[in-house]
């Protein structure tokens, strides 16, 4: 079943078209990958997705209903969450404050709850406690909780993100190039838990990454992007053996990571 569909999907900035009328649908509980050389247009597809640019032209639905006219916080309150290009953290919290302040955004007892300690307040502090818990020990970062986030290793930092993105309980996750800066070994750690994420918390994941052995390893479907246009999409099979995109990757250099 259709959980997201792109339709003529347009952006542009002054004289600059970043996307070009792109069309896609992202199955729901599918590992959905969107690759494409630099200044493709896929970091823009999100920021477009997630409400925080307008669409030029074109519509974006999201279970059937339109999103592409609704502002950012609504969008994630519809369930749609990502990460970043550039890990966005506070710095200065532990690792487990961290996860634990995006859980609260799920709270939803009031002032008055919180001052007098109501029952329902401190019901729901412990399932939110019990929550970051759980999402810790999913990312394995149980053994970092108390570390401050500035101090982990660089690949700890980007599933930190990931954890405070699922906080949200989110029906579609969008990871901004998961594994950049990671070396093999926490690369493929990185795949494997993308698929638990999948299995455990139901959620579907659209997915930008340059590592071509991450994107063929765990997706279903890839689109294909290049100048702002789509070029391609099919299974990683196909893609691997498109002769179009075996040329847009040639010209940077052959295909990263293959
Ligand atoms: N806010 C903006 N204002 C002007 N131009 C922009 C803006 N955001 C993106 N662009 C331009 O749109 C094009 C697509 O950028 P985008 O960031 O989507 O590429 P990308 O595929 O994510 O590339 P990368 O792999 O390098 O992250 C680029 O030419 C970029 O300079
Ligand atoms: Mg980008």
């Amino acid at each position: 079943m259709e959980l997201l569909r792109l339709e003529n999907l347009t952006k542009t900035f002054g004289g600059l078209t970043a996307v070009k009328d792109v069309n896609f649908t992202v199955n729901e509980g599918s590992i959905s990958g969107l690759i494409g050389p630099n200044g493709a247009g896929k970091t823009t597809i999100f920021n477009l997705i997630t409400g925080i640019y307008k669409v030029t032209r074109g519509a974006i639905y999201f279970q059937n209903v339109p999103i592409h006219d609704k502002e950012p916080h609504v969008i994630a309150g519809m369930g749609i969450t990502r990460t970043f290009q550039n890990i966005r953290l506070f710095k200065n919290l532990t690792v487990y404050q961290n996860v634990l302040t995006a859980c609260h955004h799920n709270a939803d007892y009031g002032i008055f709850d919180a001052a007098l300690r109501l029952k329902k307040f401190r019901r729901q502090e412990r399932e939110l406690k019990e929550f970051a818990g759980r999402l810790l020990e999913l990312m394995e970062l149980s053994g970092w909780k108390d570390k401050v986030a500035n101090s982990l290793p660089y690949g700890l930092q980007r599933r930190l993100e990931i954890a405070r993105a699922l906080a949200l309980k989110p029906k579609l996750l969008l990871l901004d190039e998961p594994a950049a800066g990671m070396n093999p070994d926490e690369t493929r750690q990185l795949m494997n838990l993308i698929r638990r994420i999948r299995d455990e918390f139901g959620c579907t994941i659209l997915v930008i990454e340059h590592h071509m052995d991450l994107i063929m390893g765990i997706c279903d479907n890839i689109i294909v992007l290049n100048f702002g246009k789509k070029l391609a999409e099919g299974p990683p099979e196909k893609i691997q053996q498109d002769p179009l995109v075996i040329e847009a990757y040639l010209g940077e250099g052959g295909m990263p990571g293959a």
